[in-house]
Formats: structure tokens, C-alpha cells, sequence
């Protein structure tokens, strides 16, 4: 996998810390990694991949991906590494989960899902697609990762298709969440097709049940399983995968 760089939401912890760890040590790693947290005393972690990586720059960047003003400072430091060269791909990674069944489900827990995973993911994109179009200008066809990519990190909670079959009253109980998703593979399927003539990628995709503070430690799969069988497949990924939703090893999952 080859590109040049990388912008990872919600990279203090979790899934996020573990695709910046990863990008890191690829063999042609990304020159630069912009990673986002919230809150400056949860990043130590990521500052030790940072002060651990030679050739590529890690660049932490505080983002609330709710707040206009964080998002529109992060697109100035990113713009200002990159420069011409554009921002090679986002992954909107950032999250949340707050469990609340029907009918006990409140707007404000509907209104977390919605701000942070759907809102949020769009309006980051909408920020930083200037700079991923230079990404795309860079190369004169094709649609693939080392061109110009979003990474949307959805979930199979979120598709419609497997609600049918899955009806246990805990799954049922992420209403929020499940509900935001599938939004967010709407609003991003809307945004595929609205670009679609420019070079630019968007994909999203679940990355399994994996063991975090979100997935808890019932989850089936290490940090690393996930991470690795994302990053073999995003180099596989191109014009036929545009606007799809897809599991972490490429397969189609249905909306
Ligand atoms: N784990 C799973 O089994 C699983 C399954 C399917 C999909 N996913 C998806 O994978 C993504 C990462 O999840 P995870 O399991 O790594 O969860 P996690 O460990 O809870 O990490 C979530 C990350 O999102 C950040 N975040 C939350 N709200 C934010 C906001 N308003 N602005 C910026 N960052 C924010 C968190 O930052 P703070 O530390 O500041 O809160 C944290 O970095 C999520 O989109 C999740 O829906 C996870």
C-alpha cells in the first residue's frame, strides 16, 4: 500500500491509534500521518508512535469532529504539510457508542449517534475534499487509495439487511448508534456518487466486532487483526468498490 498522506480521526485510542501504528510501519510508509484526538491527556500513546517513527511525519491535530472551528484548524495544519500534493486519504474513523433501547431512547442520546457519526464524518470530508481533489488532480484517471481516498469506518450494526436476522435485545438496544450508521452509509453513498467524476474514492466499511473500549473485550477480533485485513484490502479497493459499503477483507455487505 502506498500513499503519501493520511488524516485518521479518533487515532488517541482504540481502532484510530492502531491504523496510525500500522501506516507507520508499512514498507513504503505515508510521509505524513495527521492523527486527531479530542483531548490532549489521552494521547500519550500516539506521541510514543510519533516519537518512535523515522520516516514518517505523525503529526497529531486536536479535532472534535462536532466542532466547525477544530475542523476547519485542522484542514490549515494538514494544507500546510502538504502543500500542492493534497491529503492522499481520510479515514473518518472517530465514534461512538452509547447504549439506549426503545422506548427509553432519549433526542439527546439520538443526537450524540447523529452529531458524531454521521453529521461529523461528512462535515470532515466536506472540509478536506479541496485537498483531497489536489490529491486527485496529481493523477489523470482511476479511482484507488494512492490517488485520492474516504474511508468512511462504518458498521454492519448499521445495515438494514442484517436487522432482519439479528433481533437480541442488547443489539437492538444500540438504536442510536445503528440508526447513525446507517445515515452515515446513506450520506456517504450520496457524497460517491456526487464526486464520482473526481478521482476521489469513498468507500465504507465495518471493521469486524474488535476489542476496544467500544467492541468491549467479548469482541472476536485483536486490534491487529482488524487493522491488518484493512490495510491488505484498501490497496485492492477502486472504481467498482465506489460508494460500496464492505467488510474489513472487501466483501460486500448489504445496506
Ligand atoms: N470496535 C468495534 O467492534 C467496532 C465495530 C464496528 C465499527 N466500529 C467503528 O470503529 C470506529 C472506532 O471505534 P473504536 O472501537 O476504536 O472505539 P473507541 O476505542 O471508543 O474509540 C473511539 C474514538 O473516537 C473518538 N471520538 C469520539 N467522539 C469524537 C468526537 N466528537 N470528535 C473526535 N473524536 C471522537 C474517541 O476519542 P476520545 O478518546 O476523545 O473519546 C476515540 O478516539 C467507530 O466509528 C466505531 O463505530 C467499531
Amino acid at each position: 500500500m502506498e500513499v503519501e498522506s493520511v488524516m485518521v480521526t479518533g487515532a488517541n485510542k482504540g481502532i484510530g491509534l492502531e491504523l496510525v501504528k500500522e501506516l507507520v510501519k508499512l514498507p513504503k510508509p505515508p510521509r505524513f500521518v495527521f492523527a486527531t484526538y479530542r483531548d490532549e491527556s489521552t494521547t500519550q500513546a500516539l506521541k510514543e508512535i510519533k516519537d518512535a517513527s523515522k520516516d514518517t511525519e505523525v503529526v497529531p491535530v486536536k479535532m472534535d469532529i462536532t466542532k466547525t472551528i477544530e475542523i476547519a484548524d485542522a484542514r490549515k495544519i494538514v494544507e500546510s504539510k502538504v502543500g500542492d500534493k493534497g491529503l492522499n486519504l481520510l479515514i473518518n474513523n472517530a465514534g461512538v457508542l452509547a447504549m439506549q433501547g426503545f422506548p427509553e431512547i432519549t433526542k439527546e442520546n439520538m443526537l450524540l449517534h447523529f452529531s458524531t457519526n454521521t453529521i461529523g464524518p461528512v462535515m470532515v470530508l466536506k472540509e478536506m475534499l479541496p485537498l483531497l481533489q489536489k490529491s486527485a488532480a496529481q493523477k489523470d484517471s482511476g479511482m484507488n487509495i494512492s490517488r485520492a481516498a474516504a474511508l468512511n469506518i462504518s458498521s454492519s450494526g448499521g445495515s438494514m439487511d442484517s436487522l432482519s436476522r439479528e433481533q437480541s435485545k442488547q443489539f437492538l438496544a444500540a438504536m442510536g448508534y445503528r440508526t447513525s450508521k446507517a445515515s452515515l452509509n446513506m450520506a456517504m453513498k450520496v457524497v460517491a456518487l456526487t464526486v464520482k467524476d473526481q478521482g476521489i474514492l469513498v468507500v465504507n466499511m465495518c471493521p469486524g466486532w474488535v476489542k476496544t473500549d467500544m467492541g468491549t473485550d467479548f469482541a472476536q477480533l485483536t486490534l491487529s487483526e482488524s487493522i491488518s485485513s484493512i490495510l491488505k484490502t484498501l490497496p485492492q479497493l477502486n472504481e467498482s468498490h465506489h460508494g460500496a459499503f464492505l467488510d474489513r477483507n472487501g466483501k460486500v455487505i448489504p445496506y
